[in-house]
């Protein structure tokens, strides 16, 4: 068994896990992925940019009205007023850290405008490569300082907690076998991103699995409004997975919707194809529903499409097609979690010794339904209020020594079975806990997962999968209305008392 000790370990090397660890770069800091350094995760693959109140005729109140307003009323306005008013000097410091975003002819920052923002706010890089970007200056900022160390290709299996029940550091394997590794650590902050791949069809990468959800849940931290799962409408219906994104800035361009060789979407929205994100999902999940192949038409970017959008290019490059000449098809797909580890401002969950941010916390900023191009500033904002809240937290907290841990016994090599229950898994979760949700199809569910864990009860591969969809599927069931991403056709309507939804996971699985 490797050990390692340092004052914080931080689960997770995306815009939030680096500009946590760049805050606290003075500290001996843990960087642990769980892919290559700098290659897994969202940030990386982010196509849509950073929505930031900087130009001229902007501000952060306007953007927090947009927030609040995709939120659906389960926005925490506090918390979003922090992501607007703090975004702009965030993004000033990750420009100085050598992130370069497109510019205008004069070199200003160039805005772009999305669905739901009332004003043109969204830097990009490379068009459509934003997170690749940022997720390369980041990772150069950090390779220069010497006090963070990497420990890639690491999956966490579970966190340690001292007698007291803080947390004291992490376990996990290297490179999915052999070696366990032990980190010990003062603080340890959670910034492993989503659980796209609990669902069939996903935009999310391979390493999305809900790993920080499951381990932060099987620690007692409190969750909250975890049934919220945004449904990116426009995925390129491949056989890919992950899905690649059709970024809704093509949308934004002046991109149509079409079904049966008929435009649908002006007949549910007066928005037609920028509406919200869940209502242009569901809308084509309908089409679905009635066997009808939806498209994406996109033809009149014309010569523009390689140099506006080099990555969806490649991606239907890849797929055979032109999106020049081709109408492209597409399906919605599992693409952001707005749930999560219930954090406060400054990224605290209620275990001592365990923040959170990015992807994986709730802070409440986005509500029911996230606003386009919000996550990778709430990666970047709170990643950075969580390491003042760490460096503040040194002067009271006391570090206690870790049990000596038993090896972890569980096999780490995959088998076929377990590859299938895994694609059962999202199967189910597709059916059942997507789109449209039903009781009768969650608690199916639920008896598929009881089937799953009973077939595989040591399996490292499934446990934070099965755990993940079960925390989900359990707070679906409990929310009895509909709302922003929750859509529930035996509830279809807002209840108007309904409320943030903390949820604490009593599964007691046979993982641990
Ligand atoms: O459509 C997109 O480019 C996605 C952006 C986002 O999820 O914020």
């Amino acid at each position: 068994m490797q050990k390692i000790s340092a004052d914080v370990a931080i689960i997770g090397g995306g815009i939030a896990g680096l500009s946590a660890a760049l805050g606290l770069s003075q500290r001996k800091v843990v960087v642990v992925t769980k892919a290559e350094f700098g290659k897994g995760g969202s940030t990386p693959i982010a196509q849509g940019g950073i929505a930031c109140a900087m130009g001229k005729d902007d501000s952060p109140d306007l953007h927090t009205a947009d927030t609040l307003v995709a939120g659906d009323g389960l926005s925490v306005k506090d918390c979003v007023d922090i992501l607007t008013a703090e975004g702009p000097e965030q993004i000033r410091k990750l420009i100085e850290n050598g992130a370069q975003f497109d510019r205008t002819p004069d070199g200003e920052l160039s805005f772009g405008r999305e669905a739901a923002h009332c004003r043109r706010r969204i830097l990009h890089a490379n068009g459509d490569s934003t997170g690749a970007e940022v997720e390369r200056a980041l990772v150069a900022a950090v390779k220069k300082c010497p006090n963070i160390e990497i420990v890639e290709n690491c999956y966490v299996a579970d966190l340690i907690q001292d007698q007291n029940g803080a947390i004291s550091g992490l376990y996990g394997r290297i490179n999915g076998g052999g070696d366990t590794i032990v980190v010990e650590a003062q603080a340890v902050v959670l910034a492993c991103g989503g659980i796209g791949r609990v669902y069939q069809f996903t935009t999310n990468p391979a390493e999305s699995v809900g790993d920080g959800l499951a381990i932060a849940a099987r620690v007692r931290a409190v969750l909250s409004d975890v049934e919220f799962v945004q449904f990116h409408p426009t995925a390129l219906n491949t056989k890919l997975d992950p899905l690649p994104l059709l970024t809704e800035a093509l949308r934004g361009e002046g991109a149509i919707l079409y079904a049966g060789g008929r435009r649908f979407m002006c007949d549910i929205h007066k928005d037609a194809e920028l509406a919200p994100r869940d209502v242009v999902a569901r809308g084509i999940w309908a089409q679905q529903q009635k066997g009808l192949e939806v498209f994406l038409d996109a033809t009149h970017i014309g010569n523009e499409f390689p140099k506006k959008f080099p990555t969806v290019f490649a991606f239907c490059q890849q797929a055979g097609l032109d999106p020049r000449s081709d109408q492209l098809p597409v399906s919605p797909a599992a693409h952001y979690h707005m749930g999560g580890v219930r954090v406060d401002q400054f990224g605290r969950t209620n275990i001592d010794g365990l923040w959170a941010c990015g992807e994986v916390s709730a802070t409440g900023v986005h509500g029911a339904n996230r606003l386009a191009s919000n996550s990778l500033l709430e990666g970047l904002v709170f990643g950075a209020r969580v390491s003042v809240d760490i460096e503040n937290s040194f002067a009271t907290r006391q570090r206690h020594a870790i049990a000596i841990l038993p090896e972890l016994q569980r096999p780490t090599f995959v088998t076929d079975d377990e590859l299938a229950d895994a694609n059962l898994l999202r199967k189910t979760m597709w059916n059942d806990v997507g789109l449209v949700r039903t009781e009768s199809g969650m608690k199916h569910a639920l008896d598929v997962f009881d089937e799953i864990v009973a077939r595989n009860p040591q399996s490292l591969m499934l446990c934070n999968m099965i755990d993940a969809a079960r925390i989900i599927t359990h707070a679906a069931l409990e929310r009895k209305e509909s709302r922003g991403g929750h859509y529930r056709s035996d509830y279809p309507n807002h209840d108007p008392n309904a409320q943030h939804h903390p949820f604490v996971y009593t599964g007691n699985g046979p993982w641990r």
